[in-house]
């Protein structure tokens, strides 16, 4: 099967994390979002453990708590021994609502309002992030304000196309985040923030992409990196101590993906770049990674109940299912591919060719188009798979659906982590 967490049983069941997934849509309802807690703590366990064995101390991975968060998540994060990259207060409140030590934070993100601000300083977060000029500034003051002198690194973007899909190509010069090498801008951002009192500058951060399969572009991010650390270091002698690499790590959702090896990657990054510190004269820095997907990705699977099968006589056949764009937003906003199974007709042929629509009122609101699936029928159970990263942290509530729960499947239990939303949540705000 497409990951070594999925099987089928005697009786044709899809079986993902040891558990018949027929059961749990009986025991929980569908729309049912799956996370097997195993596969997660497996995938921080070789982040941390990797970056330790081959890089200096210190060295950590951040888990871009975008990619999946509540409160249950960032616990799992915290006993893995990583670090959490919050991207706006509410995800920040989160982290701090399921007991993550603040220093252990780092708060990311475009366009931190002076609430934001305030409100990771009142609650002493480890290190800011900063984006831009306005934020550096800011920050400086309002740090002063505490008398706080604040850990923070600058996001810097090194200009390069990791060959990945646009909408997630966020290290190219001509973007929204950070400031760019190429330009110059960047040696001015670091003179401004060595010159700011109350900021305590440890060092840079690049993110170059998503969905990336090899180490190759963060290899090429590190010569870029290295190089401005010793320009500046030569004008203002200046050290960056901490490299952050950003995240990005691919993960398998069709068969046609390779296979990443993480724990292979990252020895290839940490002998590229002590390799380059050589070259260069620097001492090697601290690395940080932030992967998302390449932690909780493979951990999830949806579940869904077929409701019809629509043949529309020499066009296509639309299957559709109680859930939809509101629970899984990425085939309608970047075309993503997924694999998919009838999970009680899990030993059939996939001879069935169809889309998979759910119940979002607009024609391009799909899941899946052109996919061959087991011959369905109205009851049966849909997983789609590989759904852990960027599904609930996007979900929406369009159409007035509600927030689909979610299911923690950890050393042969199951047990609720979300619960379903219910009408009375789709009213909390409305006055
Ligand atoms: N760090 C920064 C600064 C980022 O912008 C991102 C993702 C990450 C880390 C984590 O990257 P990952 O390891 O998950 O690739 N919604 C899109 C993905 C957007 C990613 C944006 N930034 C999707 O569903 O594919």
């Amino acid at each position: 099967m497409l990951q070594s967490n999925m099987a089928v049983n005697p009786q044709g069941h899809f079986v993902f994390a040891g558990f018949d997934t027929v059961e749990l849509a009986k025991k929980y309802g569908t729309g049912l979002y799956l996370i097997d807690e195993d596969r997660i703590r497996g995938n921080c366990r070789q982040y941390v453990h990797t970056m330790r064995s081959c890089m200096p101390a210190g060295s950590v991975p951040l888990f871009a708590s975008k990619a999946l968060s509540f409160k249950q998540m960032l616990r799992i994060i915290n006993e893995e021994g990583m670090c959490a990259d919050v991207v706006s207060a509410g995800e920040l409140y989160t982290a701090l609502a399921a007991d993550f030590p603040a220093e252990r934070i780092y708060f990311h993100g475009v366009n931190k309002t002076d609430e934001d601000i305030a409100y990771a300083l009142d609650n002493k977060v480890g290190y800011f992030i900063i984006d831009c000029y306005e934020e550096l500034y800011a920050l400086d003051r309002m740090a002063g304000e505490r008398g706080i002198r604040q850990k923070a690194l600058l996001r810097l973007t090194p200009g390069i196309d990791p060959h990945t899909f646009a909408a997630v190509n966020t290290g190219k010069v001509d973007c929204q985040f950070g400031v760019p090498i190429e330009t110059g801008q960047a040696r001015e951002f670091v003179s401004a923030a060595l010159k700011a009192e109350n900021i305590d500058l440890v060092g840079y951060h690049c993110h170059i992409g998503s969905q990336i399969f090899d180490a190759q572009p963060f290899c090429d991010a590190i010569d870029i990196m290295l190089g401005f650390i010793s320009m500046i270091r030569d004008e203002f002698g200046y050290t960056a101590s901490v490299l952050d690499l950003g995240g990005g790590f691919g993960v398998r959702y069709v068969e046609s993906d390779p296979h990443v090896d993480i724990p292979a990657c990252i020895r290839r990054v940490a002998a590229y770049l002590e390799k380059a510190c050589i070259q260069c004269g620097l001492p090697v820095p601290v690395v940080l990674m932030e992967p998302g997907r390449s932690i909780v990705a493979d951990a999830g699977v949806t579940l869904y109940t077929v409701g019809s099968v629509k043949e529309i006589n020499g066009y296509r056949s639309y299957v559709t299912v109680d859930g939809g764009m509101s629970d899984n937003p990425r085939y309608a906003l970047y075309g993503s591919e997924y694999t998919a199974i009838i999970a009680n007709k899990a030993d059939q042929p996939a001879d069935y060719l169809c889309s998979i629509a759910g119940r979002c009122c607009e024609s391009g609101a799909l899941i899946q188009e052109n996919i061959m699936l087991q011959q369905p029928e109205r009851g049966d159970t849909l997983a789609v798979m590989v759904t852990g990263a960027y599904n609930y942290s996007m979900a929406s509530n369009y159409n007035r659906l509600r927030r689909l729960p979610i299911v923690m499947l950890h050393e042969g239990k199951d047990y609720l982590a979300v619960r379903r939303e219910t009408f009375a949540d789709l009213l909390s705000c409305d006055l």
